[in-house]
């Protein structure tokens, strides 16, 4: 677990582009690997950093190629928390339309936030420095050496 020192820091820059969305997702996948992640969380953690990064692209930056998303992996002692920064003007999680609900069950749109809610262990929606969305997910590393406890 060289990669999970607690307290160690991986502060990512990338450019607003496509290939910014596979590479993230490829990077989280590696980090999410050597922190010692099963192949099933490294799925869910990296699917969830795909859906954060296609939303800081496409509704925080627009599209603006000379707006950056910053992706920060951060080794707490008992998870590792991901935070992505975009350069839009942020949103409030609680404006967000409910997917689950009656009247949205048929929109295609709305899945994302679902999805990092359903794979992560913990998410919050909050502002960056410049006003941009700020995404924090979490998952607790897995449990290896405990021995009766589930998970
Ligand atoms: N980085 C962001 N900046 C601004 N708004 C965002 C951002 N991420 C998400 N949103 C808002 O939250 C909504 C829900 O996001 P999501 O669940 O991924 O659904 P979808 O991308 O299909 O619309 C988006 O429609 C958008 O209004
Ligand atoms: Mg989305």
């Amino acid at each position: 677990m060289a990669f999970a020192e607690t307290g160690k820091l991986v502060e990512i820059k990338l450019e607003t582009a496509w290939q910014t969305i596979d590479l993230a997702q490829a990077i989280t996948e590696r980090v999410a690997e050597s922190s010692g992640f099963e192949e099933d969380d490294i799925h869910k953690i990296a699917m969830s950093v795909r859906e954060g990064i296609i939303n800081a692209l496409h509704y925080g930056n627009r599209m603006q190629r000379e707006k950056t998303v910053f992706l920060d992996f951060v080794f707490e002692p008992e998870r590792l928390v991901i935070r992505m920064t975009d350069e839009g003007n942020g949103f409030e999680a609680s404006h967000v339309d409910d997917p689950l609900s009656e009247e949205n069950l048929l929109k295609t749109s709305g899945r994302g936030l679902l999805i990092v809610q359903a794979f992560m262990d913990d998410m919050h929606v909050g502002r960056g420095p410049n006003g941009g969305a700020e995404l924090t997910m979490a998952k607790l590393f897995p449990k290896r050496f405990e021995k009766g406890e589930e998970g």
